[in-house]
């Protein structure tokens, strides 16, 4: 099982960025307990800043053969019709996660271009969202 985790804007700044809101923790430093948690999964990981660079990464993960995405688009999530394509164009099942709930913050943050593409949103659960999301897609494969 191969799963492609892409994070979008300001992510390469967890640990430090509005630590009262996404948590003191690293991503490389929760990526790496998540990879012992679940070590029959190889992990690709990707982030960017950059709209045109999240939506070659959904690309690649086709053609890598990616059995799942996991995507927090960050900001993109509420503006980005590419990235909303970009995960239609690919068919591959894929969840949403949002490590604040944006249902608790701000009305812009209310609306995903990305959750109708996805399997399902996970939103408010911290970085432990990713976890839940590794388990969804698992779940989902061994369903098929
Ligand atoms: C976020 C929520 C978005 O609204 C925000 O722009 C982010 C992070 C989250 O993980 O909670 O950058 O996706």
């Amino acid at each position: 099982m191969k799963i492609q985790i892409i994070n979008g804007p300001n992510l390469n700044l967890l640990g430090s960025r509005e630590p009262d809101v996404y948590g003191n923790q690293t991503f490389e430093d929760f990526l790496a307990q998540l990879k012992l948690n679940f070590p029959a999964v190889s992990f690709l990981y990707f982030q960017s800043n950059i709209e045109g660079e999240l939506v070659s990464a959904i690309q690649n993960a086709s053609s890598a053969a990616c059995d799942g995405i996991i995507i927090n688009a960050a900001a993109y999530t509420h503006t980005s019709i590419a990235i909303a394509d970009a995960l239609a164009a690919v068919a591959i099942p894929a969840v949403e996660v949002h490590i604040s709930n944006v249902f608790q913050r701000e009305s812009f943050r209310h609306h995903s271009y990305v959750a109708p593409k996805c399997l399902g949103s996970l939103s408010g659960f911290g970085l432990y969202g990713y976890q839940l999301a590794v388990d969804a897609l698992l779940q989902h494969c061994k369903s098929q």
